[in-house]
């Protein structure tokens, strides 16, 4: 027995005596948020989920039948790793015709596990050990974090409310080293709601070019815009051949977070070839009856989409509403996504001396039952804000907001 515990001891050392990448990354943040807010809703407390970022809505019918059918039709099998060629073929179709992305052809198409497998795979290809991604900061922190996987180092361009918190080609060019491999875009953003216009983006595709670099362009929220404001796909805009990869997500644009899919397109051929190896050593293909769905969701009608954001828009103001009551919070009106980025004013009183969004996370909480997420796990820029997602079901807002005005 005492060999057993000393053997064991013995290899928990040798192997925590040596670095490793995946040491370098938390656990999450918002899952610490979720906990607490599952553990207050089981003593028979009402929360409100506003913490994390998943839409409320069902699928639509047509995606479900799908589904539905491909289980029926027997398609439970493996599938070709990349995803199967009807699927590869649509997102082929909608890049060219949505977003006007000249994509070279279908096999510069990958499928995905959602967008994180995309960036996942993306940063494994792109970096070697020690080299640099410039990522937005304040970011999704999964971004920084599969930087940090691939073994590279994800450099933090600061954005600000006073911008608009666009990351412009001008705050980029000082953080380029000779040791940058890629620019990361996240429009429209989170946490903040950021869009970027085409010029913006026009200038930061020329800014990669002087530069020889790569555009990673992470479009999870492509279908989640207000006020009537256009989406630009930087891999849209002349130039753009070979440079940009983009990303996008089944979750956001047709509620399926759950069924994970989402997909990568880009036309260098290396880069294709290694991540299509990093998707066969990874997952070997995405769900085989999602996969049918995905087609559906593509090729099918897009009303649900439409509808999704009508719905967002209307609780994004709702939302806006209520916190700008709270003076104790400086929320910034985002143009999509579905989130509000709020800075905590300097005169809060805090809790226990604490004035940071840990604090003000755990005090709205504990005041009204409303969930939000510490803008410290987004990034250096993020301390001293919160965020709120408005992904939840349109009463928890309501319901936010009735709490914030008794106040
Ligand atoms: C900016 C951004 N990119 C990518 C993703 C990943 O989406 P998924 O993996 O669900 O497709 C998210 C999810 O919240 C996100 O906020």
């Amino acid at each position: 027995m005492m060999t057993v515990v000393n053997s064991q001891a013995a290899a928990a050392q040798s192997i925590s005596n040596r670095p490793h990448p995946v040491d370098l990354i938390p656990m999450g943040g918002i899952v610490t948020v979720r906990d607490r807010l599952l553990e207050l809703q089981a003593q028979g407390r009402t929360v409100m989920r506003l913490e994390s970022g998943d839409p409320s809505f069902d699928i639509a019918p047509h995606v479900r039948e799908a589904i539905e059918k491909a289980l029926r039709d027997g398609h439970t099998h493996y599938t070709a790793g990349a995803g199967i060629p009807g699927l590869r073929k649509a997102i082929f179709e909608k890049l060219r015709t949505v977003n006007r992305i000249a994509i070279k052809d279908a096999n510069h198409v990958l499928v995905t596990n959602g967008a994180m497998h995309a960036l996942y795979i993306t940063f494994r290809a792109l970096c070697s050990d020690g080299e640099e991604v410039i990522v937005p900061d304040p970011t999704w922190t999964e971004t920084a974090d599969n930087v940090r996987l691939a073994g590279g180092v994800a450099v933090g361009c600061r954005t600000t409310a006073q911008t608009g918190y666009k990351m412009t080609a001008a705050a980029v060019e000082p953080l380029i080293t000779p040791r940058t491999r890629a620019i990361v875009l996240n429009t429209p953003h989170n946490p903040t709601g950021a869009v970027l216009d085409r010029q913006t983006l026009t200038d930061l595709l020329e800014l990669a070019h002087r530069h020889n670099l790569m555009i990673v362009s992470d479009e999870a929220y492509e279908h989640v815009i207000y006020d009537g404001l256009e989406h630009v796909s930087i891999g849209s805009l002349p130039g753009a051949e070979g440079r940009v990869i983009s990303i996008y997500s089944y979750s956001k644009s047709y509620a399926m977070s759950g069924l994970r899919v989402g997909y990568v397109a880009c036309d260098d051929d290396l880069l294709m070839e290694r991540m299509a190896k990093l998707t066969r050593c990874t997952i070997n293909g995405v769900n085989s009856a999602t996969q049918y769905g995905a087609i559906a969701a593509l090729t099918g009608p897009q009303d649900f989409t439409v509808e999704m954001n009508r719905v967002y828009q209307h609780r994004r103001d709702l939302l806006l509403k209520g916190l700008e009551r709270l003076t104790f919070l400086k929320p910034f009106k985002p143009d999509g996504a579905f989130y509000v980025w709020a800075a905590i004013d300097p005169a809060w009183e805090g809790i226990e001396g604490k004035r940071d969004g840990w604090a003000m996370t755990h005090w709205l909480l504990d005041t009204f039952g409303v969930g939000s997420a510490p803008g410290e796990v987004f990034g250096a820029a993020g301390a001293g804000h919160v965020r709120f997602a408005f992904s939840c079901a349109t009463d928890h807002i309501e319901r936010a907001v009735a709490a914030f005005e008794r106040m």
